[in-house]
């Protein structure tokens, strides 16, 4: 099943993918993408990260009630907010949003749901001090997250890296036995995709994210 695919051509098609068949993943697949997962760096190299691979049915049934609550919130507020683009982006944000509403519907027959989880106590935060959100201690979690995303499109694994249910972490503790002081990060369901599954990704090229040596100093 795995696909032979370069590391560049893994990054420019590992898209969302959220409709997933319910066909068990092989063991040995399953551990290629956690290995990957732990080769991920980590400041200082804690690896304050744990992955809980949630494969029990009433477990993931529970998870997927509290991911379509947080889903349909989402969705009206989404189609809310872009009512005033132009057609053709209400059109494709619409494709996302169905996208969206097959996972929330399906999302405890996802084969494997990957919870990752943090622990703020150990985690290299050097920006805590600054007057504005933190972002450095996800950095310590958010690669693990990406290598396992990127492995997950070389075994022809759809996935999707979602957040909604960090809203519902109490639950999802409480559900997993996850003890304080460990918090949530993503979860990510995955399998083998409906469709084609990865693909075409759209997003702003170097020339608009790049700069040379100054903000604003066009790269080329
Ligand atoms: C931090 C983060 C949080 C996300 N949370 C969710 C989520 O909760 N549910 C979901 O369906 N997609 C989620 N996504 C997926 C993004 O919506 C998706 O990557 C983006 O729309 C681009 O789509 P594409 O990867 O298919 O090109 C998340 C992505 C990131 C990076």
């Amino acid at each position: 099943m795995s696909d032979d695919v370069g590391v560049y051509d893994a990054m420019s098609t590992l898209r969302a993918v959220r409709r997933l068949r319910p066909d068990p993943i092989p063991d040995d697949v399953l551990r290629r993408v956690l290995d990957a997962a732990c080769w991920a760096p980590t400041g200082g190299n804690v690896q304050p990260w744990r992955v809980i691979v949630v494969k029990d049915p009433a477990k993931k049934k529970a998870l997927g009630e509290q991911y379509a609550k947080h889903w349909s919130e989402y969705h009206a507020f989404h189609l809310e907010r872009i009512k005033d683009a132009s057609d053709k982006e209400i059109e494709g944000a619409k494709k996302t949003l169905r996208a969206g509403d097959h996972l929330a519907d399906h999302f405890g027959e996802t084969p494997v749901v990957l919870v990752f989880c943090f622990n703020p106590k150990i985690m290299a935060i050097t920006d805590i001090k600054l007057d504005r959100p933190t972002v450095v201690g996800g950095a310590s979690i958010y690669p693990a997250v990406q290598n396992a995303l990127l492995a997950c499109r070389a075994e022809g694994l759809g996935c999707v890296l979602t957040t909604l249910l960090c809203q519902s972490e109490p639950q999802v503790k409480e559900l997993l036995d996850i003890p304080d002081p460990w918090g949530t990060a993503a979860v990510v369901p995955i399998g083998y995709p409906v469709g084609k599954g990865h693909g075409p990704i759209a997003r702003r090229s170097v020339e608009k994210m790049a700069f040379a040596d100054s903000w604003g100093e066009a790269w080329s």
